[in-house]
């Protein structure tokens, strides 16, 4: 994913389906000081059911449009 496809997701988009966490919730999860997926997962819950949403790695079939890696890559 580039940057330019990363901006295109509005703040409400619902990046884990799972829990039910949305792009702004990771995003200011991000602001308050987490630095890595395990922190995000802690703070927000999203990626601890099915995991899908964490990373490519976690996501073979490439469900999911957005990772909480690459959110953590381009909030920075
Ligand atoms: S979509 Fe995030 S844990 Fe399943």
């Amino acid at each position: 994913m580039t940057k330019e496809e990363f901006d295109k997701f509005d703040d409400d988009y619902e990046v884990c389906n799972c829990m039910g966490v949305t792009l702004k919730e990771i995003k200011d999860a991000i602001k308050n000081g987490c630095d890595t997926i395990d922190a995000i997962m802690d703070e927000t819950d999203a990626g601890t059911a099915c995991q899908r949403c964490q990373s490519l790695d976690e996501d073979d079939e490439e469900e999911k449009d957005i990772h909480l890696s690459e959110i953590l890559k381009f909030s920075k």
